[in-house]
């Protein structure tokens, strides 16, 4: 049960979808532009830095104020699965930022959300791997895509180290779960990047480019 509150909690917190509000405000639908899609990637290369910026900051602080709520919520009743809540959490804000119900599921690909979540459920030396990881790619390759899609298998693989390091503190199968939402976090990613992935193989990709729409 706690499991499915943590999710509804999560989802709700990914509906806050920062770029299409300040495309919003722009009298604009940013899904109206660039690749379509409501992210920090396609607002920043549609409006310019301070849209993707402000789109990074809201859409990753949306997952790590989830995560925080979450903790104080059950952080005492549930302090031996509080980590496995905290993903829980993560996975449902990704999904709500995705799939929001009233942009008829069109949202963005969860990847500023992904690094909320990883900064808000590991540590910083993972953090600082996940975000070397995804800078030294989109700034050698220009692809933001390609550096995402790093992003994603980096954190998969830290998480998995991690938790045979004996980092997160949780017991037997729980450990499974925490990799298992490390593993479908990876699955989705792919899937949302699948039209840039076409595009990465065609050598057709859209490069890294700022907008000065705003
Ligand atoms: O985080 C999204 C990025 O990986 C790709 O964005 O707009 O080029 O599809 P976009």
């Amino acid at each position: 049960m706690e499991r499915l509150i943590c999710l509804v909690i999560g989802y709700a917190f990914g509906l806050i979808q920062t770029g299409y509000l300040y495309g919003k405000s722009q009298h604009l639908d940013i899904r109206k532009y660039g690749s379509g899609n409501a992210g920090t990637t396609n607002v920043l290369r549609t409006l310019g830095w301070k849209a993707g910026v402000i789109t990074f900051l809201g859409d990753s602080f949306k997952c790590i104020i989830a995560v925080v709520l979450v903790h104080l919520i059950f952080g005492k009743t549930h302090a031996d699965i509080i980590q496995v809540l905290a993903m829980y959490t993560g996975m449902g804000v990704v999904l709500g930022h995705n799939y929001p119900f009233y942009m008829n599921f069109r949202g963005g690909k969860g990847i500023a959300v992904t690094a909320g979540l990883i900064a808000s459920t590991t540590n910083w030396w993972i953090t600082l791997i996940c975000v070397a990881a995804f800078l030294g790619v989109t700034i050698c390759t220009k692809y933001v895509s390609a550096g995402s899609l790093t992003l994603v298998v980096t954190y998969m693989i830290c998480v998995i180290v991690y938790g045979q390091m004996g980092g997160y503190h949780v017991t037997g199968g729980h450990l499974y779960e925490i990799y298992g939402i490390a593993v479908l976090l990876v699955i989705s990613a792919f899937y949302k990047h699948k039209a840039n992935i076409v595009r990465l193989m065609n050598g057709t990709e859209n490069k890294l480019s700022v907008g000065k729409k705003s």
